[in-house]
């Protein structure tokens, strides 16, 4: 984040610190239950923002050298993403030309070839078949027409971007928009991979999503945890075209106040979430990011999952070599764990219940509040991409 934009967001946050207020939507809007339980909104919701639209899958630390691979199931179609010798980032579906196998069946690792497991057909980083054992009594194989499909892949601004078709079409900018000079400044290439978890609830994706949309349970929910270092019910809150941006109020920026302007780090008072449409929330810490990506299961609108992934300084992981520094080093990790606990075992486990609420016939409606302005956009933002009307604004 450029630095002007910091020293505004700083001050917009103590600014409704000091007057009591929060960020305002201007007004109330309600979202039908439907939005959640609908099996067509699923059905149209996974062609039109998942199989149709680019993905973001990962950080570049995620394929840290040449050779690295990782794999993804998450989007209904086994996908294998490698960085070749020169570094270049490639992805495939994970499916031999031999008899369809998965290829490699691994998460993620480094591998000089893959090789299948059905009857060892090899293949490179570039997805070129460059071995067919017992060629001579298996018959000739044309090498140049089985390689593996190429599916549309782009590395930018530190992050791992495929369309999970081979006919789709990628334009990171055009994903990113206004947005792509901030998350560029961010130099997220620089993190080093530092774990990851899965978490599957019996919820809506959209429910996942909406945990991430608001700081105005964090007194309630989060009391025993995220409330002893953040202030709920203040944000800041900007968006970029379908894109957005939070900014959590965390309790240090009191430390702030005496300090010159000049000095100032976002980092130190605020924790800023990043929203990239569809299903990316990008929240960026002082020991390094943490990417949360949610997805359906498929058409069903019931079930969700969401693949949690850590990421480093690189001066944090170096404390990890250090003798001196391992207690610091496992503090650090243990409160990025504890985060991702929270949104497991507090947020999503009220999400679950929501969706229950949801199917009871109890209510038709959910409200979303003036001080939750996040809610009302993407919401709108999923709405327009399906050809729904916009929320309906219930009060002023
Ligand atoms: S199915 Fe892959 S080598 Fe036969
Ligand atoms: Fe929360």
């Amino acid at each position: 984040m450029f630095k002007e934009e910091q020293i505004r967001v700083i001050k917009g946050l103590i600014n409704h610190l000091d007057n009591g207020t929060n960020v305002d939507a201007g007004g109330q809007v309600r979202n039908p239950v439907s939005s959640y339980t609908d099996e067509t909104i699923a059905a149209d919701e996974w062609q039109e923002f998942f199989l149709g639209h680019g993905q973001l899958l990962g950080l570049s630390g995620d394929l840290p050298e040449p050779g690295s691979f990782l794999t993804n199931n998450d989007l209904g179609k086994p996908i294998l993403c490698t960085r070749d010798q020169a570094g270049k980032f490639h992805a495939f579906l994970n499916v031999c030309t031999h008899r369809g196998t998965i290829v490699e069946s691994a998460p993620r690792g480094k591998k000089k070839v893959f090789s299948c497991p059905f009857h060892a057909w090899s293949f490179s980083h570039e997805g070129d078949l460059v071995s067919v054992p017992r060629e001579e009594q298996f018959g000739p194989v044309d090498k140049s027409c089985h390689g593996l499909t190429a599916l549309p892949a782009e590395e930018k601004y530190g992050m791992l971007f495929v369309h999970p078709s081979p006919d789709g079409t990628l334009d990171v900018d055009d994903l990113l928009g206004e947005l792509a000079p901030e998350l560029a400044n961010w130099n997220l290439e620089q993190f080093i991979a530092q774990g990851d978890t899965t978490y599957t609830h019996a919820m809506n994706w959209k429910l996942a999503i909406d945990t991430f949309g608001e700081t105005y349970h964090f007194n309630t929910l989060h009391k025993n945890s995220l409330a002893e270092s953040f202030y709920g019910n203040c944000q800041m809150y900007d968006t970029y075209q379908r894109n957005h941006r939070m900014a959590l109020c965390m309790r240090n920026i009191d430390t702030l106040r005496d300090q010159p302007e000049s000095e100032w780090n976002v980092l130190q008072a605020a924790l800023p979430v990043y929203y990239l449409f569809p299903n990316i929330q990008l929240i960026l810490s002082g020991a390094g990011p943490t990417l949360v990506r949610v997805y359906p299961n498929k058409t069903d609108p019931n079930n969700s999952l969401s693949q949690i992934n850590f990421y480093l300084h690189p001066m944090i992981k170096d404390m990890e070599k250090n003798a001196e520094n391992q207690e610091m080093f496992e503090q650090i990790e243990n409160r990025m764990q504890g985060f991702a606990d929270v949104i497991d075992k507090e947020d999503y486990a009220a999400a679950a219940l929501g969706h229950k609420g949801a199917h009871s016939g109890a209510i038709e409606y959910f409200t979303f509040g003036r001080n939750e302005p996040a809610l009302h956009h993407y919401h709108n933002t999923y709405r327009d991409a399906l050809g729904l009307p916009p929320l309906e604004r219930i009060s002023n």
